[in-house]
């Protein structure tokens, strides 16, 4: 039996990753940047023996079906292939998230489960080409192996497509994103259906990709000066960039409910009153909200006004994956 356990943090973009190059290897059509956030993560066992018959996937102590351990399994066979073996594997995860979140998070769970395959395998992945694996199960997923602020370069190849940690005198240390979780979320389209709608259907697309690289650039440069209202300014244009490529769509869709419109609204009003603060959004109508670490506490103060101190959760820049432990026997 061989065991490998894993720790991985969820991370949030500021330049999105949205449309793919290539579907089957996971391979994006833009290159994106992230910051990796302290408040959720994923602890994932995975135990390989010849015990097994099966997998089988438990997510918080819950064994899960077929269909909510498709991509768990669809991984697993991947490592199979790489590590040459046959055997199934028990995989346990934690996903710790403030209770009714609703922020259950693939790059985190999937990042967590490459890390503790490598582990248990001793498949001998350095970090980057554990991110290029982590991006199999879920592109978001390799931007998750690195802490603070990570780029995904896109590459044109399997192994080329991988993330790295963005240099940046540890300048996310005094950022944080506080997150507003919306209530009223509408059926949501997961992010892999949406980005290949956008992809097939959005005549906005192929300016979104153009868009995203210029926005990339400048969001690298405004790490390089530690300048916050330039990286505030272009993640926040980004991610309405990204959102709008949806709205093109053919039949069109959106993330955004009642809620998450009255929180954006509620950002732009407090920068107009001097707070300097700036959101973004993912595949979903919940809203993040990054700012500088001093201003958080009057910013989270002014958000309590018009939300619920429990719709309200305060993140702080996150570290690389952690391995935790190792137990190889036959
Ligand atoms: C909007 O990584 O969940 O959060 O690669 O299909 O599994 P798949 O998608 P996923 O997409 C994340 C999209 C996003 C933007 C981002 O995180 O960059």
């Amino acid at each position: 039996m061989s065991n490998g356990k894993a720790k991985a943090y969820t991370n949030i973009a500021l330049i999105k990753y949205w449309g793919k190059q290539d579907e089957d290897l996971i391979i994006p059509s833009n290159s994106s940047l992230s910051l990796t956030l302290d408040a959720f993560y994923t602890i994932t066992n995975v135990s390989f023996s010849k015990n097994n018959q099966k997998d089988r996937f438990y997510l918080n102590k819950q064994l899960q079906n077929n269909q909510q351990s498709k991509k768990v399994y669809q991984f697993l066979d991947l490592v199979r292939k790489k590590a040459q073996t046959d055997l199934f594997a028990e995989v346990t995860s934690y996903n710790h998230v403030p209770t009714a979140a609703g922020l259950a998070s693939s790059a985190s769970g999937m990042a967590a489960l490459a890390g503790a395959c490598n582990e248990a395998l001793r498949l001998n992945l350095s970090n980057e080409e554990l991110s290029a694996l982590a991006r199999r199960g879920s592109g978001s997923a390799c931007r998750s192996i690195f802490g603070g602020f990570v780029e995904w370069e896109k590459g044109n190849s399997d192994s080329s497509s991988l993330a790295h940690q963005i240099e940046s005198n540890h300048w996310e240390d005094q950022l944080a994103m506080i997150f507003i979780l919306v209530n009223d979320r509408p059926k949501t389209i997961s992010s892999r259906l949406g980005m290949q709608q956008t992809v097939k259907t959005s005549s906005y697309f192929p300016i979104w990709v153009k868009e995203a690289e210029k926005d990339l650039i400048i969001a690298k440069n405004a790490i390089a000066y530690q300048d916050f209202e330039a990286l505030g300014k272009v993640s926040e244009a980004n991610a309405l960039k990204m959102h709008a490529t949806t709205l093109a769509c053919e039949p069109p869709f959106s993330y955004w409910s009642p809620d998450s419109l009255r929180a954006m609204d509620e950002v732009r009003t407090l920068r107009q009153q001097g707070f300097s603060c700036y959101f973004t959004m993912d595949a979903g109508p919940n809203v993040k909200v990054l700012c500088q670490k001093n201003d958080a506490p009057a910013i989270l103060q002014e958000l309590q006004k018009e939300f619920l101190p429990s719709q309200l959760i305060i993140a702080n820049a996150g570290p690389e994956i952690e391995f935790l432990e190792r137990n190889v026997s036959r």
